[in-house]
Parts: C-alpha cells; structure tokens; sequence
C-alpha cells in the first residue's frame, strides 16, 4: 500500500525523485513560538532535533504532519493565546490522519496536567525544563505508520539564519516576586564553556554572523573558573562571529569586568537590554530586584561612558500590587532621566503561585491607565532617538532580504538603490556625525582578537544586497519601530534630504 501510493504520485517536485522510497526524511514539522527569546532559541533546538531525525520545517501549517506549539506563562495574555491556538488544533488534526499535536514550554509545564484534560487530542506535553530531552522523549512523535504520506513531502531548506541564539544557561536563581519562571524553568544550569562555543561553532558553518547568548540572568553565567566576561571572550574568539549580543542580563551580575568586555572587544555590539522594571525603589524591594534605583542610575551612567555608541533598553512592569501614584511617577522620571533608546512597558499580570500573586491587585483600568502614560512617554523617547539617527551612516548586517540590524540592534530597511538626488544638504554633515564616533580599541587583553570585519562598501546602484552582507547604510528615515537608509557607496556629494522634513512627516523617502 505504501509503494503503490507513492510509486502513482507523477507529478513530484523539482529535487524529489519519483521513485523514492517513503521514509521518515519527509515528515513535515511546523511550530509556533510565543513569549521571549529564549522561548525562540527552545524552538530552534526542538527544530534542530527534528532535522536530524530527518524531518523538514514547513511555513504552512496545512502541509505539515507535526504542529508544535511552544509556550509562553510569563503573563496571562501570552498563555491565553496560546491556548486558544492549541484548542483550534483539534479541527487542523482531524483534517488528516496522523497528525500530531506538540505543546511545549513554560505554560505546558505549569499546566501539563489542565492541558492534558482540556485538549485531550494533545500527543506530547513537553515541558519547559525537558526541553533539552526532547529527542529521548519525541521518539514517539515519528512513527510514521500512521501519518498521511500525501503531506509528507518537501525539499528540505538549507538554515542559513544569519543571526542565530545559542542557550548558555536556563532556568533562574533569582525570586522576583511577579515572576513565574524560575518556577517553570527551574533553578540556574549553565553550559560548559565548550558545550556553548561547540554551538557557536555550528551556527556559524550554517552561515551564523551574529550570536546572541541567551539565559534569564546571562550574565550570572559560571562554569568551574569561568564567569560571563570570559564566555563573551571566548565566543568573540570563534572564527566567523562578526557580533555578539546577549540577552537578558540582571543589573547585578553588570560586573566592570562585563563592562570592559563591551567596551574592549570588537565583536561585543553596542547596546544592552538591561530589564529596570520600576524606577521605586519601594516597589524594586517589593519585587525582590536586588539593586536600587540610584544603583541603576549609576550602572547606567557607567555603561554609556565605557561605551559611548551603546543603546540602552528596558522592561517595566506598571501597576505592581502596592504601586502609587508616586512610585509611578518614579518610574516615569527614570525613563525621562535615562532616555533610554527603547523600552518594553509590561501590565503587571498576577501568576498564580507566585509571592506576589498573594497582594491585592490594583484596580484594571488604573493599571491600562498607567500603561499608556508610561509607553507614551517610552514611545517618545525612543522616536526622538531613531529621528537623531537620520542622516547617520550605519553599518547593516542584512538578515532576510532588505533587512537588517545596526550594531546598536536597530533594525533597519535598506533600499537597494540609492538615488543620487540634488538638494539641500550636504551628506558630509551626515559623515562628519558617524566620524565622530570614537574608534573602540582591540582588546588588550588575552589572545589578539580579530580586526571587526569592514562592511563591504557597495557600488549602491548596482548592489544586490542578500542575507549575510554587512553594507553602510545612510538612515534615511525613522518609523515607530524602525529605521530606513539606503545603501551608502561613499561617493555621494549632495541629496535633497532634510530632517525638519523628515520630523513633520514629509521626508521625500515616505512619498
Ligand atoms: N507581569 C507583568 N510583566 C512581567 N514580566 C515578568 N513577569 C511579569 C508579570 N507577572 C516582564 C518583566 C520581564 C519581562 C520578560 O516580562 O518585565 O523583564
Ligand atoms: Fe524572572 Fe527575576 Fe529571574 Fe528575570 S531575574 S527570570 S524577572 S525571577
């Protein structure tokens, strides 16, 4: 049945040869991610398991044979969409036989035992501390006896993720009162130093430029007499990685020895994500942070004379049980005094089991009030930052097709063709801004590191610009969320720009 079924299949796709015998390289897999980036990087690896029993990753889920969907506890609303996906799943599998339905992550392992009751078509409950078993327990998940072979077929795509995550700890020893995941995730594990750099390793031979480590607290790494600095060294020291990133460091594991690192190494990009999340320091105790405003305020200061280019980003949780009208204004006075360049404003959402799930909740609308005020004041900062960037040259590591990243994590999008245009303004003032960008030293310390790869400076007109290219980019406009610039071949003399232009909305780049 099996090889008259595929021996009548005729009209096989380009790269599959029609006389093929099934077999378990063409199961098709498609996952979902909610909630963080390490969530992502959990996906990844699930993927990557998969791929090397020889399954292929599909965009569309109709094709697919396996669904994966991995969650996401943090706050009610990332699990409650979560589990509305999950329950539309029922329909999806009953649509062919054989599928399977995956639920993996942190809110599968706070519920696994409601999820297993409320969607009883659930094949497999992975939860957020067993991902790293996910091969041993997925065993299951691939027999394909009873999978419908007419979804099962694709040409596998080549990974070639520019930037790519790699897992350097899980799990979090810290007790933020509001916080659910050192309860789904557990307590700290750290990989080995090799264990991580072997990963780095193989990103970067699928065409990885850019690592991005990932923990709860990343920069509370240790592993025997290796602390967080001597990770980042050492992955700077990996052949191929043009940038480093790392993310979510904790305030109190900023150690000057991390600090020096940025500012030292080439490879270390310019810009941090450092989670605030209250500008009180009645509400920081309450929360269990561990540091003080005045503390942050100062680590702050510090990171941005140590690197001058860095951008500084944040989390903040508003309407935390207990939180007055003073507190919060404590907070927005932080924002206002550290201009940080973006910022994420969270809702406090109570998760059961928590210490702070035990405090009255404020009232929901003072809390949706809050929220606005504080993300107006975030968004409006972070846009009058991005408008200061027009007109600036950036180097722009491309991702997917017209878009990328400045070292500063801005994403950018890049139009191929720069057209020469008469004007006003001079692109030397816009020049002489990026030039006045202090050069960063190679680091005097250990090993010589590489020299950070020039970007490649592209004949504008006629560039074609793909994933993995590293180009100058003239920033020609600012959105919400991003930036747009043209490629930048270093010759132009004159365009017909103006930022005033750009600001009322009228910049020739929008029309
Ligand atoms: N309610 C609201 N926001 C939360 N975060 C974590 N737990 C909660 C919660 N219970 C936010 C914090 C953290 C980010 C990942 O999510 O700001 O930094
Ligand atoms: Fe949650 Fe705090 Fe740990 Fe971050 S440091 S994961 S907020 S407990």
């Amino acid at each position: 049945m099996y090889q008259l079924r595929l021996a009548a299949r005729s009209a096989s796709p380009i790269g599959r040869s029609r006389n093929r015998r099934p077999d378990i390289k063409d199961m098709k897999f498609y996952v979902r991610t909610y909630g963080c980036q390490m969530n992502v990087a959990d996906s990844n690896e699930i993927g990557r398991h998969l791929k090397a029993k020889g399954l292929v990753e599909t965009q569309d889920p109709q094709d697919a044979s396996i669904y994966l969907v991995n969650t996401c506890t943090v706050r009610q609303h990332a699990e409650d969409r979560a589990f509305s996906e999950i329950g539309r799943l029922g329909r999806w599998k009953a649509k062919r036989p054989g599928r399977k339905v995956v639920v993996s992550g942190c809110a599968a392992e706070r519920t696994k035992e409601y999820l297993e009751d409320r969607f009883p078509f659930i094949d497999l409950v992975v939860g957020a501390k067993s991902i790293e078993n996910f091969n041993e327990i997925a065993g299951r998940l691939l027999d394909r006896r009873a999978t419908d072979e007419d979804l099962d077929y694709a040409v596998p795509a080549v990974n070639e993720k520019v930037a790519a995550f790699v897992t350097s700890m899980r799990g979090c020893n810290y007790s933020c009162t509001y916080c659910i995941v050192p309860y789904v995730r557990g307590r700290e594990i750290y990989h080995s130093i090799d264990q991580i750099l072997a990963e780095v390793r193989d990103r970067v031979s699928e065409g990885a430029r850019e690592i991005t480590l990932l923990g709860q607290t990343v920069n509370s790494y240790r592993h025997g007499q290796h602390r967080f600095a001597d990770l980042l060294r050492a992955v700077a020291g990996i052949d191929g990685v043009e940038r480093i990133r790392f993310i979510s460091p904790h305030p109190y594991y900023m150690t000057d020895r991390v600090i020096e690192t940025m500012a030292t190494v080439p490879q270390v990009c310019e810009s941090l994500h450092l989670p605030v999340q209250s500008g009180s320091n009645t509400m920081l105790k309450s929360m269990m942070r561990n540091y003080t405003r005045e503390h942050y305020i100062a680590l702050a200061g510090k990171m941005r004379q140590a690197v001058p280019d860095m951008t500084l980003s944040t989390d903040i949780i508003v309407g935390f049980p207990g939180e007055t009208e003073e507190d919060f204004r404590q907070t927005l006075s932080l924002v206002e005094e550290l201009q940080f360049d973006w910022g994420f404003v969270f809702k406090y959402s109570a998760r059961e089991g928590t210490p702070a799930a035990e405090l009255e909740c404020l009232p929901q609308q003072l809390i949706e009030e809050r929220h606005q005020r504080c993300l107006e004041l975030v968004d409006r900062i972070a846009l009058k930052k991005r408008l200061d960037l027009v007109g600036t040259i950036q180097d722009v590591l491309i991702e997917e097709l017209g878009v990328g990243r400045t070292r500063t994590n801005y994403k950018v999008h890049v139009r191929r063709e720069a057209q020469a245009r008469q004007g006003a303004a001079s692109i030397n003032e816009a020049q002489a801004r990026a030039e006045r960008k202090p050069a960063r030293s190679a680091s005097p310390i250990g090993r010589s590191l590489k020299r950070r790869a020039q970007p490649q400076e592209k004949a504008a007109a006629s560039s074609n610009i793909i994933h993995g290219d590293q180009v100058r980019v003239r920033i020609t406009n600012a959105q919400r969320a991003t930036l747009e610039g043209e490629v930048y071949n270093g010759n132009l003399a004159f365009e017909n720009f103006r930022e005033e232009d750009c600001r009322a909305g009228t910049c020739p780049d929008r029309q």
